[in-house]
């Protein structure tokens, strides 16, 4: 896997998988579950990434994987579905729950098991923007209270206009909906 980002020159995402990776083993230790499926699901979570972002919308389309419209605006909302699909396609992952996890690391859904919390704020703890998030802190404090108390900030921060979302995934307005936040105005 590590070999396909370096051929694809995906350095952004080689470098941000294995600190994921750490993020996820340290939280699936904290707050229990299955460490080596969340460690599964995070080496696997930005696969999707080597497929050029033009590219994207048309092998979704080829995959019969179903392009929503904000995915058609923002293509590379669908690495995470691109990632499912090599998961299971190219790495024969077949645990559905795991690659649940890949599919909505980057916006949670209406309804997140532990496994899907663990990836999501693992990825979100080990950003791919350079340097520490400036949210870390906060947000590793607001985890002492459990790992939807961490979620929910997470998706709070996401709300607020220092996430500069280009486009709300209906999933995260679900995610949203689920954890009582209000979406931006
Ligand atoms: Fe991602
Ligand atoms: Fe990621």
């Amino acid at each position: 896997m590590d070999a396909l980002l370096a051929a694809c020159g995906r350095e952004v995402i080689r470098e941000h998988v294995p600190r994921a990776t750490g993020e996820t083993r340290r939280l699936a230790r904290q707050f229990g579950g299955s460490e080596t499926a969340a460690a599964q699901a995070t080496l696997l979570h930005d696969l999707g990434g080597v497929v050029p972002r033009n590219r994207m919308v048309p092998l979704c389309e080829s995959l019969g994987v179903r392009v929503l419209p904000e995915e058609r605006q923002v293509p590379l909302l669908l690495h995470a579905q691109l990632s499912a699909v090599l998961a299971r396609e190219r790495y024969g992952v077949t645990d559905g729950t795991v690659v649940q996890a890949i599919r909505c690391h980057t916006t949670l859904h209406v309804s997140p098991t532990a496994l899907d919390l663990v990836v999501f704020l693992a990825d979100k703890l080990a950003w791919d923007q350079g340097g520490v998030p400036p949210y870390r802190a906060a947000l590793l404090d607001a985890l002492r209270g459990g790992l939807a108390a961490g979620a929910a900030w997470m998706l709070r921060w996401m709300a607020s206009p220092e996430a500069r979302l280009l486009i709300p995934h209906p999933d995260l307005r679900a995610a949203w909906a689920a954890f009582g936040i209000s979406p931006p105005g």
